[in-house]
């Protein structure tokens, strides 16, 4: 008799779960609010797409080296001096296929099996199951209200002086909470893990997608610390299926050659296009500004239905919203709310699966008219507990 794995054991991803409910509700005829998943609304910038055209006609769409295209990883080096005054050599910078990849050969390169690496619960849910799909051990560092969603110097020693932690994993701003941390806490952080023999791992996927500071990159602080990033978020590319990783030198032959086994090279069609994202500025900002107007919208319409607190939301484009005077089980409140207003979001224990079971995810990511209609549906039909 066959088997399967326990790899493959690993929980579902709810948002992707209500979003494939909500689009079979859409594709029925039903006019659903899309606020499940972490995906603009908009499509690639129009630069990126006539690049894109151009190189389906004129380029060979072969493999690419496996850290990619060297004009793409200098492009990227730059973009660090051009945005944050930092100096990255281009072999610092690793091309992968979305972030989701780096994520792998992060860990792949820097940890064995059996490794723990501590990570925030609430978080994105990929982080934990990427870890014990790799036999590795997620180390929970438990953040909310109370501890204004950052973890405590306190637990982070516990995370590496009592469980031995390999490695710390954060993403600023945050997903789900949309929280972003200070310059000064991730520098003290990536300064500690490097004095502590530990992985510093920061995800700046979100980092574009800040709407009141401006915040300095983690890339280039030390030997120990691996900056993550993508085309996905902020520049509206997700399905091109392009990120990247600014590494210490000393790690980058390993990355090539897990790379080259693992994924060959990263599709050579998006990151000759991403070569022009960089360029798209103007258009970028005008729908940044539009992910901020939906915010104040968002934020302003769950508060006067009668949800008690939002995190800060000071990044990315998510709202985590405390449902607890509605539900103490946040999916089938997500499921309910799905039905009786037509509003598709994530409930909480996709991140937390703890205290998440009383919180939801609303994106803010689509078009206004969407959010603007979800808000209006909440009015009209007030919340109850279930
Ligand atoms: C925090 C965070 N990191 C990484 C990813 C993965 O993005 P991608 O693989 O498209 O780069 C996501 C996607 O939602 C995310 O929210």
């Amino acid at each position: 008799m066959v088997v399967l794995s326990n790899r493959g054991k690993i929980s579902p991803f709810l948002a992707m779960d209500v979003m494939r409910e909500a689009r079979a509700k859409t594709r029925a005829g039903e006019q659903i609010c899309h606020m499940e998943v972490g995906q603009p609304g908009t499509p690639a910038p129009r630069l990126v797409r006539e690049r894109a055209k151009k190189a389906i006609d004129e380029d060979l769409i072969g493999y690419t080296e496996g850290l990619g295209m060297p004009a793409l990883r200098e492009r990227i080096a730059l973009h660090y001096k051009e945005s944050y005054a930092t100096n990255i050599a281009p072999e610092q910078v690793v091309i992968t296929t979305g972030s989701s990849a780096g994520f792998i050969l992060a860990f792949l390169a820097t940890l064995d099996a059996g490794d723990k690496v501590a990570i925030t619960s609430p978080g994105y849910p990929c982080y934990r199951e990427i870890l014990r799909a790799l036999d590795l051990e997620p180390v929970f560092l438990t953040i909310g209200f109370e501890n204004q969603w950052c973890p405590l110097q306190s637990q982070i020693d516990n995370a590496v002086q009592n469980e031995g932690v390999k490695a710390i994993l954060l993403a600023s701003p945050s997903n789900p909470t949309g929280v972003v941390m200070e310059d000064e806490i991730i520098a003290n952080l990536s300064h500690y893990c490097h004095a502590n023999g530990v992985w510093c791992l920061i995800d700046e996927i979100y980092h574009g997608l800040i709407y009141d500071k401006s915040v300095k990159t983690a890339a280039g602080l030390n030997e120990a610390t691996i900056v993550l990033n993508s085309f996905s978020k902020y520049y509206s590319m997700t399905g091109w299926r392009i990120g990247w990783m600014i590494v210490p030198k000393g790690l980058v032959r390993a990355l090539e050659k897990l790379n080259q086994h693992l994924f060959i090279s990263a599709p050579a069609l998006s990151q000759t296009a991403a070569l022009a994202a960089f360029d798209a500025r103007e258009e970028l900002e005008a729908i940044k500004a539009g992910y901020a107007r939906n915010r104040d919208i968002l934020v302003n319409g769950l508060l006067e239905a009668g949800i008690k607190r939002c995190a800060p939301a000071d990044g990315a484009f998510y709202v985590y919203s405390d449902m607890s005077a509605f539900t103490e089980n946040s999916l089938d409140f997500s499921k309910h709310l799905l039905e009786t207003h037509g509003i598709a979001a994530c409930p909480g224990i996709d991140f937390d699966g703890k205290d998440g079971k009383y919180m939801m995810r609303f994106s803010y990511a689509g078009p206004e008219a969407e959010i603007i209609q979800a808000v209006e549906r909440l009015k009209a039909r007030p919340l109850r507990a279930i």
